[in-house]
């Protein structure tokens, strides 16, 4: 009998940094991968933004509303039985006001999140992530280049280079720390830097593109899989799947149209 392993928890991610074991995270936008990423083994999915451009095609995160990131959420948690589900809060849905904020993370826990992820280190955020937690709502931070300021940023730009904004990220993850943040995302920083905040920290960080030091990594799965075209340097492509799914769907159209498909042990 397979044995079922034990749903990872909240908490947990804490237990995980303490015990120096890197802790996985990878995207999910749907119950097919989230299936495939649960029984695989990794410890965290996240219904990330990313599927505004990884699922949707849009150009931007921002085009997402709750109501895309709702169903998402639901259809993700359909397939997940281990892994701590995570949902992002997508653009405006967090940023104007604490009350609306709060409001809609819990419509994210309602649709089967364990967590929500939100942007950025201010003061406002540092209030809302005590807010959110104060009402049971554990919330993963993200800091360094967060996508949904991309219009302000700049696409895909390293953040903290220079010591007065590397000063600043790392105060502003110290900040989340002490208002209640789960963890934190760091994105786009230099190794350096995140190895100093990860071990400045109690809480865990969870890095992509910021080197190998933080507690945990997370990408997104299509990039992994060799799904999308992505070219970053910190990205590496565990398969190609695209490659593999063109030569099967060119075989099919080549033995439907040659007759050879289906044959009389496809038919009843
Ligand atoms: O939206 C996303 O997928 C993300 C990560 C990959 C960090 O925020």
């Amino acid at each position: 009998m397979l044995e079922r392993q034990k749903k990872v928890q909240v908490p947990d991610l804490k237990v995980y940094k303490d015990q120096k074991r890197k802790i996985t995270c990878l995207t999910a936008y749907d119950y097919l991968t989230a299936c495939l990423l649960d029984e695989s083994g990794v410890d965290l999915i996240l219904v990330g933004d990313s599927l505004a451009h990884v699922f949707a095609g849009l150009s931007n995160t921002s085009e997402l509303g709750m109501t895309e990131m709702i169903y998402h959420t639901q259809v993700v948690a359909g397939g997940v039985e281990r892994a701590l589900l995570v949902a992002d809060m997508p653009f405006l849905s967090y940023q104007i006001e604490i009350a609306e904020a709060a409001r809609n993370a819990g419509e994210l826990i309602r649709a089967g999140a364990q967590a929500v992820k939100l942007e950025g280190g201010s003061e406002y955020i540092a209030d809302l992530i005590s807010k959110l937690t104060s009402i049971g709502i554990p919330v993963i931070g993200h800091l360094g280049y967060t996508p949904q300021s991309v219009n302000l940023l700049g696409r895909g730009r390293v953040q903290g280079r220079d010591d007065e904004m590397a000063d600043r990220i790392f105060k502003q993850a110290a900040l989340l720390e002490s208002t209640g943040a789960a963890a934190i995302v760091i994105e786009l920083v230099p190794a350096d830097l995140a190895r100093r905040i990860t071990d400045h920290l109690s809480i865990p960080t969870i890095g992509i593109g910021s080197g190998g030091a933080c507690d945990g990594q997370i990408l997104v799965t299509d990039d992994v899989l060799g799904r999308t075209n992505n070219q970053f340097r910190f990205l590496k492509r565990f398969a190609e799947l695209n490659q593999i799914a063109r030569s099967a769907v060119k075989d099919y159209i080549q033995e439907v149209q040659s007759g050879s498909y289906p044959t009389d042990e496809h038919s009843f």
